[in-house]
């Protein structure tokens, strides 16, 4: 079952109150944690990850490296990487050049297309990152397989791999329902995490409700799309007054809705400056229960698909 785990005594001092009555934000100067969602598997996830950006070059591999260093130097423990956005050789330097352990990180990579067996596939991320282990493996969408028979296999490897330890944890991304349910039955080990494009104007039908009956964590990538790609939209004006009731910027009302939900979000900034303000507001202040089910309801009046769209028709919300 999915838990939201309460890391920090700030967090404590909240309480969301279906009344509208937001919590007060705390005085305190101190840097408070970022929450974690307890997996499936026992493992605690952070839920703020944060994205690299692609790399087909070497010019391309040193801005990863100095991408990942000032998410890490920015106090971001989780960095998201992937096999198919070449960032794992710069993410791997990064790691080494930042001093800060590897213990202390979390490494979230994917597998995008397996040439021979994904173990292979494994095998060269691992190298790539000069790691033992990663904390996250993800099967990075589901058309890695072209038949229901492959995915079920697919998955299979993917099992083996975390039982040889050297993943934590395993997941999905770009998951939809039927492609869950497929591999869900002949799964040993159920994904601990779907990661999909997730934000108001894009909440896939009943795939959250799918989840959290299957104890499968939802992680949102591209969350801040509702105040980057998507303007204008309905929900513009009820990012704009909560952020002007917390002290925030809209960014992190956009964060602190999918949050609230216990969905883990993965962002990005090349901003030290927003990267530095995320870091410290993200913990000091919860949406209420009706912020979020207004945000929600709002955001539905729109669609928005920022990937994908070769695969799904335009009026396609799953
Ligand atoms: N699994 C998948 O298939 C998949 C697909 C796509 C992405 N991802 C992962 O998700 C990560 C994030 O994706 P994303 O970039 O689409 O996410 P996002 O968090 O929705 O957007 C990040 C963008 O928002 C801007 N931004 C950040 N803070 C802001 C603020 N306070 N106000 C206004 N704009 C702000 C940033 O611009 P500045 O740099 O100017 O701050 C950046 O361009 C990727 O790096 C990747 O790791 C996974």
């Amino acid at each position: 079952m999915i838990m939201y785990t309460q890391v920090d005594s700030n967090d404590a001092r909240f309480r969301s109150d279906a009344s509208g009555v937001g919590p007060k934000q705390t005085s305190s100067s101190s840097v408070a944690p970022l929450p974690t969602l307890k997996l499936n598997d026992g493992n605690e996830m952070p839920m703020v990850a944060y994205g690299l950006g692609m790399a087909f070059s070497q010019a391309d591999t040193e801005h990863i490296v100095n991408s990942a260093l000032r998410g890490i130097r920015g106090g971001f423990n989780h960095l998201d990487a992937a096999e198919a956005y070449g960032n794992e050789k710069g993410l791997g330097i990064a790691i080494r050049n930042s001093g800060v352990p590897r213990s202390q990180l979390y490494i979230t990579t994917k597998v995008w297309t397996v040439a021979t067996t994904v173990k292979a596939a494994f095998e060269a991320s691992l190298e790539r990152l000069g790691v033992d282990y990663v904390d996250l493996y993800l099967v990075g969408w589901p058309q890695i397989a072209d038949t229901p028979d492959r995915l079920q296999q697919i998955w299979a490897e993917v099992e083996a791999i975390k039982q040889s330890g050297k993943a934590k944890s395993i997941g999905v991304s770009n998951f939809l329902q039927d492609h869950l349910q497929t591999i869900l039955k002949t799964a040993k080990i159920k994904p601990a995490v779907n990661q999909i494009e997730y934000h108001p104007y894009l909440q896939h039908g009943n795939l959250i409700d799918f989840h959290r009956q299957n104890g499968i964590a939802t992680a949102a990538y591209s969350p801040l799309t509702a105040i980057t790609k998507a303007r204008p939209g309905p929900v513009d004006g009820i990012f704009a007054s909560l952020a002007r009731k917390y002290g925030v910027s809209d960014a992190e009302i956009a964060l602190r809705w999918a949050i609230d939900q216990d969905i883990a979000v993965v962002t990005t900034s090349t901003s030290e400056e927003r990267l530095y303000s995320l870091r410290r507001k993200l913990p000091s202040f919860k949406l209420t229960s009706s912020e979020i089910a207004e945000i929600t309801e709002l955001g539905k009046r729109k669609h928005f698909r920022g990937f994908f769209n070769d695969i799904f028709a335009p009026e396609d919300r799953r």
